[in-house]
């Protein structure tokens, strides 16, 4: 008997909660607006657009279209070609949608009406986008006449997502930079509703990630996976990926952002599938990796292990509060374990730590948020930093619960990364080559979970099989 997950009762219970992210988003700007309490902000409106429709080059019919992550964030309004305003003083939400044009009906069937957006997205009211300019406009004398003119008013935007027809003519001041940092912020932690939305991408992803096991043995191209990961997502109503595929054979797996998965898999040791879904805009995000033939040489499950370690071990310490950095640190630590005893790496394990070394087979950081973004807002990375171990960490301190965080721990054999390690004295001390040359084929391998940071530790919400003995079953049908 199958039972129904129970993010599908968050999810036909309520409405994608945008109010509730307005609020918030508000409260932020109320309290970081240099002019606040008496000043400004009280005169302040919030101004979004959601994505323009774009014709493809040379051809009659539209590009494929992604909505702008703010403007959901704000209304949960997937159209193109609508527009949104928040005003502070009274907190009311007004979406401004595009009208029902008599010569495309006949083409594209009827839009959405006023009446059915106010029923199924979270605003207070719904207007056509050709009131939008009278309705700012009214927005500030009637904001003014309330202050007898005292106060100024100012409008919030995003820098490069205003059209042309709309004018802030009326405003005093035009802020463009506040109410990104805001929805940034913002975003970071996820509402019951957004968790539910993951929860699915995840579930439907996992699911996909466990078909293409079955189908391994079966078919000889990287394409052919890639086909059947997407096909199962598409066929359980998930039409977007959250990003490229990477589905990567061999030694191809040791690059990180491959994108060809066009090549032959005969005669390969491992298979690395980076893929996941999105769900009305959030992503999940899930890398596998397994032996192709359904079994593992003795190299490429000496490495798995390590990595299972290292993931098994990172999500054992997370809750709310964990410097993320510090269980990036952790991950690095079982890598040099574990490279230590496989004999790769020689000598002191502290020194090894101390030196970077690791750094040449764990090349990027240990996971980033996850929400509407794939790399999702608010991790404050810091791609200059001079210490190569942190410098892709893509989250920077401490993880507030109802985050959602990828922990995606890798050892890679990538020649163009280790090769100059081994040149270099400082890291060749620590490296045996005549140990590493066994490891070549097996590529990479990365593992990697979506999990929500919770107060006393964390919900995974991945269940692709990762325990190797259950991916073989799976893969030779003996499960
Ligand atoms: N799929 C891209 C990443 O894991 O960051
Ligand atoms: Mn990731
Ligand atoms: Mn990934």
């Amino acid at each position: 008997m199958t039972t129904t997950p129970a993010y599908e009762a968050v999810l036909k219970g309520g409405k994608y909660p945008a109010k509730a992210h307005a609020k918030r988003v508000a409260a932020y700007i109320r309290d970081k607006f240099p002019d606040n309490g008496d000043g400004a902000a009280r005169h302040a409106v919030l101004y979004l657009e959601s994505r323009a429709t774009k014709l493809l080059e040379d051809n009659d019919e539209a590009e494929p279209f992604r909505q702008r992550r703010p403007f959901y964030y704000m209304t949960g309004c997937p159209l193109a070609d609508a527009y949104f305003v928040y005003d502070l003083a009274t907190e009311k939400s007004t979406l401004f949608i595009p009208p029902i044009d008599p010569e495309s009906v006949i083409w594209s069937g009827l839009p959405v009406s006023a009446e059915e957006a106010l029923a199924q997205w979270d605003v207070d009211e719904v207007k056509y986008v050709a009131d939008v300019n009278p309705f700012l406009a009214a927005r500030v004398a009637s904001s003014s006449s309330a202050e007898k003119g005292e106060k100024k008013s100012i409008v919030f935007a995003m820098e490069g997502q205003v059209s042309d027809q709309t004018t802030f003519l009326e405003f005093d001041d035009t802020d463009f930079s506040l109410l990104k940092e805001a929805i940034d912020e913002c975003r970071v932690v996820k509402s019951a509703y957004e968790l539910a939305l993951m929860a699915k991408a995840n579930d439907v992803s996992s699911a996909a990630h466990r078909d293409v096991l079955t189908h391994v043995g079966k078919v000889a191209n990287e394409q052919e996976l890639e086909g059947r990961f997407v096909g199962h997502c598409m066929s359980k109503g998930l039409r977007n990926q959250a990003y490229h595929s990477i589905v990567a054979s061999g030694r191809a797996a040791a690059t990180l952002h491959y994108v060809k998965n066009d090549q032959p898999m005969d005669n390969k040791l491992n298979l690395l599938l980076d893929a996941g879904a999105e769900y009305n805009c959030y992503a999940a995000d899930i890398t596998r990796t397994f032996p192709i033939s359904g079994k593992f040489s003795v190299e490429s499950r000496a490495i798995y292990d390590i990595v299972l370690r290292m993931q098994l071990e990172c999500i054992s310490l997370l809750k709310e509060g964990v410097l993320w950095d510090d269980v990036h640190v952790h991950a690095h630590k079982v890598a040099i374990d574990g490279l230590h005893a496989l004999g790769i790496f020689k000598g002191d394990k502290q020194a090894i730590f101390r030196d970077r070394t690791s750094v040449a087979f764990f090349p990027h950081g240990l996971g980033h948020y996850l929400g509407m973004d794939t790399h999702d807002t608010g991790g404050h990375a810091n791609y200059a930093d001079t210490d190569t171990m942190f410098r892709y960490l893509r989250v920077r301190g401490k993880l507030p619960a109802g985050s959602v965080i990828t922990v995606e721990p890798g050892i890679y054999f990538c020649e163009f990364i280790i090769r100059p390690f081994l040149k270099d004295p400082a890291h060749s001390k620590y490296i045996d080559e005549t140990v590493l040359d066994k490891y070549w084929d097996v590529g990479g391998v990365r593992i990697e979970d979506n999990v929500v940071i919770t107060k006393t530790g964390c919900d995974n919400l991945t269940t692709a099989p990762k325990d190797p003995d259950e991916m073989l079953a799976i893969i030779n049908g003996t499960n």
